[in-house]
């Protein structure tokens, strides 16, 4: 992708500026939805609620007519949990809903360095859940510079996807624990830090979930709000 212009052009600023609504309560800790032209990284533990989060971004993109890439490498064959979702729009989503299954880390590559090859500007959303899974299974000392380089390329590709649409992108991304740290980590958490601007953690006790806010341009880091999962999505509690 390259621009013909060869004049600078001022930065239009709120023009451009959009969000995805997700008409729940985690529209209150991303500052009403989630932001066009940049990275929202989700993570949290198996179980958190992370691909529910994907699907309820979905649902809404499509809800304010916008087309949506999502990319499963975790063969969450989410299909029936989107039914759910959408409700009477199920039809109407899956229109506009592009959806790819990675199986391999080269495959999650070549979809990501190819979409390109299908975006258009009515596309909203590319959402890729989980970003590390297929990173994480090939993850080894020997390799781990050259997989964390080309992570990282996907993740400027992403970015450059996102600005040139203008459209949103959202992340997940697992958590570990390390050694003498009780706390869970993100996987690759530096790489996708440095990518995210706006990043949320799920927690999950039980039936306590809770959402934290660690990183946002415009909201206070740690905020947080606790939601339960509902058949239609998501609820504040
Ligand atoms: N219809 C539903 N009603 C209530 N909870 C649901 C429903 N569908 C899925 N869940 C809950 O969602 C959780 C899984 O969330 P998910 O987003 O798949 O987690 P993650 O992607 O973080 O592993 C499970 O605890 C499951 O019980
Ligand atoms: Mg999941």
């Amino acid at each position: 992708m390259t621009t013909s212009k060869d004049v600078l052009e001022p930065y239009m600023g709120s023009s451009k500026e959009w969000k995805i609504p997700l008409g729940c309560i985690m529209d209150n800790i991303l500052s009403g939805g989630v932001e066009a032209g940049v990275i929202t990284q989700v993570y949290g533990p198996s179980g958190a609620g992370k691909t529910n989060f994907c699907i309820i971004t979905t649902v809404s993109a499509v809800r304010i007519n916008k087309k949506v890439v999502f990319i499963d490498t975790e063969g969450s064959h989410s299909f029936d949990r989107l039914m759910q979702v959408s409700g009477k729009d199920y039809d109407r989503v899956l229109k506009s809903l592009y959806f790819y299954e990675a199986h391999t880390f080269e495959e999650q590559e070549f979809i990501i360095e190819n979409l390109d090859s299908i975006l258009d500007e009515s596309f909203g959303l590319i959402v890729v859940d989980s970003a590390v899974a297929l990173y994480r299974i090939i993850r080894n000392d020997d390799s781990v510079h050259d997989l964390n380089r080309r992570l990282s390329r996907q993740m400027a590709k992403l970015i450059e996807l996102a600005r040139h649409y203008n459209l949103t992108v959202v992340l997940t991304n697992q958590v570990y624990s390390s050694p003498g740290n009780s706390e869970n980590e993100p996987v690759a958490g530096d790489i996708l830090r440095y990518w995210s601007k706006a990043i949320v953690e799920l927690k999950r006790n039980g039936k306590k979930r809770e959402a934290v806010l660690k990183r946002h341009r415009s909201l206070p880091e740690n905020i947080k709000v606790k939601f339960k999962i509902t058949k239609d999505g998501i609820e504040g509690v």
